[in-house]
């Protein structure tokens, strides 16, 4: 595989992410269940993509998607200002929303982001994320769903990347020192 040679340890396989993935899919088709807003999963581009395509499967409810693209970090640390790069197509007033991020590091950018959406009129706004690095919090925003707890190292696949490299790893792990040269 091209990438073997850069993965120092693989931290979640493809099927614990998936099947970690069903079962929060399945807790939220069971919280959502009597809800009567119209319901929006909003995922942030571009890491959530594949979380949220896994998610939605295991969504056994009538639920819309739509796609936020906001500015958080460059290289491999969190920054304070988010930029607005492409807002939602969907008219929210009125909806419940679940905001599906990769991971929460700092909490700066689900905070902005449900500041944000519910704003916009949003019934309501829970967070679901694959990952959590709970010891890097800044903000105080907390995710509702998560799939996993990391600790404090950069991780890159499912979604995840370095310089917008190593996204499409269907596993999440961590990379050789000397790769972040
Ligand atoms: P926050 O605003 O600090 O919570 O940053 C969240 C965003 O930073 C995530 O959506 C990722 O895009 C990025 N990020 C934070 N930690 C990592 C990591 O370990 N690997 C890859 N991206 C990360």
């Amino acid at each position: 595989m091209w990438e073997q040679n850069d993965i120092k340890k693989v931290l979640f396989s493809e099927e614990e992410i998936i099947k970690r993935t069903k079962e929060i899919g399945e807790q939220i088709t069971e919280d959502y269940r009597n809800n009567e807003n119209p319901m929006l999963l909003v995922g942030l581009l571009r890491g959530s993509v594949p979380f949220l395509a896994e998610l939605i499967k295991h969504i056994d409810l009538d639920v819309q998607y739509d796609f936020m693209d906001v500015q958080s970090y460059a290289g491999t640390e969190s920054q304070g200002d988010i930029k607005i790069l492409k807002d939602l197509d969907t008219s929210i007033k009125g909806f419940d929303i679940l905001l599906v991020e990769d991971i929460v590091d700092t909490g700066k950018t689900i905070e902005t982001v449900v500041e944000t959406l519910l704003h916009k009129g949003a019934a309501s706004v829970k967070i679901v994320t694959l990952l959590d690095k709970p010891s890097r919090r800044v903000a105080n925003a907390y995710a509702d769903y998560i799939g996993f707890e990391v600790e404090n190292e950069f991780v890159v696949g499912y979604g995840m990347d370095f310089d917008q490299k190593y996204r499409n790893l269907p596993y999440i792990g961590v990379l050789k020192d000397e790769c972040y040269k």
